[in-house]
């Protein structure tokens, strides 16, 4: 991680035990039945794949891929599926997976469309929330930490693209916003 762009907000280990507690209660809390963990493409993927490591039944994974964000910190309000699911979900019982909860938008449009092909049940774990930017209606039924409404990368999270990589979860600096925007690469 270059520290010199990023600042470290919450760290690897503090993330690590967040996520088993989750997986945990998730374990803990499904009935009978088939669950099918749907991880958010592409910011869910690393949270994805530790939180599916801690849940300790049966289950499968499916992705969706959609778009609201293109390069910019602020939500356009557009949601567009751009891969959908694989397999179909009726009688199913669907856990959606997403690493942030902002405006809501992305979720509530999500989440109707999900219902509309009859699963059994459907809920939401997002590794962080900003409860004070929601507009839309939806709450999660799982979340890892709030955060403050401050831009944040890492852990799968980006900024046009970038730090996705990065293992904790991170404020980006405003000087490394109006460095990579310079370079014509951010919104
Ligand atoms: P919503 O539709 O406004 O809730 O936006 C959710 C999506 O916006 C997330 O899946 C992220 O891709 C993106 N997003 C929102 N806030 C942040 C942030 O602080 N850092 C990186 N991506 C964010
Ligand atoms: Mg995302």
């Amino acid at each position: 991680m270059n520290l010199n762009e990023v600042e470290i907000l919450i760290p690897e280990e503090k993330i690590k035990q967040r996520v088993k507690e989750l997986g945990q209660q998730i374990t803990a809390d499904y009935p009978e039945g088939n669950l099918v963990v749907v991880g958010i493409l592409k910011g869910a993927f690393v949270f994805m794949a530790d939180l599916v490591r801690e849940i300790d039944r049966e289950l499968t994974i499916d992705f969706l891929e959609v778009s609201s964000y293109g390069k910019s910190t602020e939500s356009s309000g557009q949601v567009r599926i751009l891969k959908d699911l694989k397999d179909p979900i009726e009688g199913k019982h669907l856990l959606l997976v997403e690493d942030i909860l902002d405006s809501g938008n992305t979720l509530h449009y999500v989440k109707n469309i999900m219902l509309q092909r009859h699963p059994a049940s459907v809920k939401i774990c997002c590794m962080l929330d900003k409860p004070d930017r929601r507009t839309a209606p939806i709450k999660s039924d799982y979340c890892g930490y709030d955060v403050p409404d401050e831009f944040v990368v890492g852990y799968g999270l980006d900024y046009a693209e970038l730090y996705r990589h990065y293992p904790a979860i991170c404020r980006i600096l405003p000087e490394t916003v109006a460095r990579i925007k310079a370079e014509g690469r951010g919104e």
